[in-house]
């Protein structure tokens, strides 16, 4: 399987691992059907994403896509965060294999839902896809 330049780096070298403390909103997805889990660590200042982090049990692709995915909405607006799509974060990293395309899509999910984490605990509506 050929993997981008740019998905061995952001595998190899992954931004803004680990875990936020105090954080304001985490998302936890998993794929049932490889059993992998992405988790994401937002830290929200009026209306902004200040801070993010991820921890990601899963593949190679997973972890890539997390690292990408945490380096396009940092310091993005909430709004900005919630329409950035698995699609833009494949094509940030010059592609992922075709049947590795559900790997980006945890990134996706992990940030709508630790969107929502961060509204319900302001005690806002949720958002919807
Ligand atoms: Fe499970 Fe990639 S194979 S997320």
């Amino acid at each position: 399987m050929d993997y981008s330049v740019k998905v061995m780096d952001h595998f190899s070298n992954p931004r803004n691992m680990g875990s936020i403390e105090n954080c304001d909103g985490i998302g936890e997805v998993g794929n049932a059907k490889c059993g992998d889990i992405m988790k994401i660590f937002l830290k929200v200042e009026e209306n902004r994403i200040v801070d993010v982090k991820f921890q990601t049990f899963g593949c190679g692709a997973a972890v890539a896509s997390s690292s990408m995915a945490t380096e396009l909405i940092k310091g993005k607006t909430l709004e900005e965060a919630w329409k950035l799509s698995n699609k833009a974060v494949a094509e940030a990293l010059d592609g992922l294999p075709p049947i590795k395309m559900h790997c980006s899509m945890l990134a996706e999910e992990a940030i709508h839902e630790a969107i929502n984490d961060y509204l319900r605990k302001k005690g806002l509506e949720p958002w919807k896809d």
